[in-house]
């Protein structure tokens, strides 16, 4: 078995384990939503948000082996806004990154799970801030061609190494000492759910690139 198998393999077995542990997470949830409405206590609401992490915890290693299992309605999506938005969120780590957006036909939509995507985009743009380690740039792209919506990521941050290009992807890859190697699978698993492709370039010391190609969806 080589690396990319055993910790596929890994991920099949988590997967188990997480749907195991997740069902009577949920009934935990349930009742103590009642308990909430019968005796409420400032205590509870901590519980429930601790609770809502390890269930969110959960519903992405459920999502590593079984994406179809992923419940969400599919819609219209326009993925340039969604950019932006998720941009937002990454206010306080703005002051030492350069951000250069360029964004083209705006107009263009893909179809799927809007949740799905967020999340994706939003583990590709946070693993680019997390490889810029004192400045660097950080480039967005986003526009339409033949049929396609194309979206590239681009960061001058730290790199991969050549070895480490067909591990991303794989469930638990990291090399981050708090990572968890579960963000690049979510993203590797929305876009080939949704008929996409990916593809990577790197050089180390000089910075990562992702290129997301997705079917757009035509009204007619
Ligand atoms: N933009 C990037 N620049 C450098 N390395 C990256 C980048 N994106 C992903 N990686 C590598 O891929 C690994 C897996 O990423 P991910 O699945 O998001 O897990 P995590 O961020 O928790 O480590 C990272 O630990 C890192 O080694
Ligand atoms: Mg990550």
């Amino acid at each position: 078995m080589n690396d990319r198998e055993k910790l596929a393999s890994l991920g099949q077995i988590s997967a188990g384990n997480a749907h195991e542990v997740k069902n009577p997470l949920t009934s935990v949830k349930g009742f103590l939503q009642l308990l909430k409405e019968s005796n409420p206590h400032p205590y509870l609401d901590t519980i429930e948000s601790e609770l809502k992490k390890a269930l969110d915890t959960l519903e992405n290693l459920l999502h590593v082996s079984k994406p179809d299992l992923h419940e969400e309605p599919t819609v219209p999506i326009y993925l340039s806004n969604e950019l932006y938005s998720i941009l937002d969120l990454f206010q306080e780590k703005r002051y030492n990154v350069e951000l250069e957006m360029d964004i083209r036909d705006s107009k263009k939509r893909i179809w799927g799970k809007r949740n799905l995507f967020l999340k994706a985009l939003f583990n590709l743009i946070k693993n680019a801030f997390e490889a810029i380690q004192e400045k660097g740039k950080i480039r967005i792209e986003h526009f339409y061609h033949n049929g396609f919506i194309y979206i590239k990521v681009c960061d001058t941050g730290i790199g991969i190494p050549q070895d480490k290009l067909k591990l991303l992807g794989t469930p638990f890859f990291t090399s981050k000492s708090e990572g968890t190697g579960l963000g690049l699978t979510q993203v590797y698993t929305t876009i080939h759910e949704h008929g996409g492709n990916i593809s990577v370039q790197s050089t180390i010391g000089k910075g990562t690139s992702f290129h997301l190609q997705l079917p757009a969806y035509s009204e007619t």
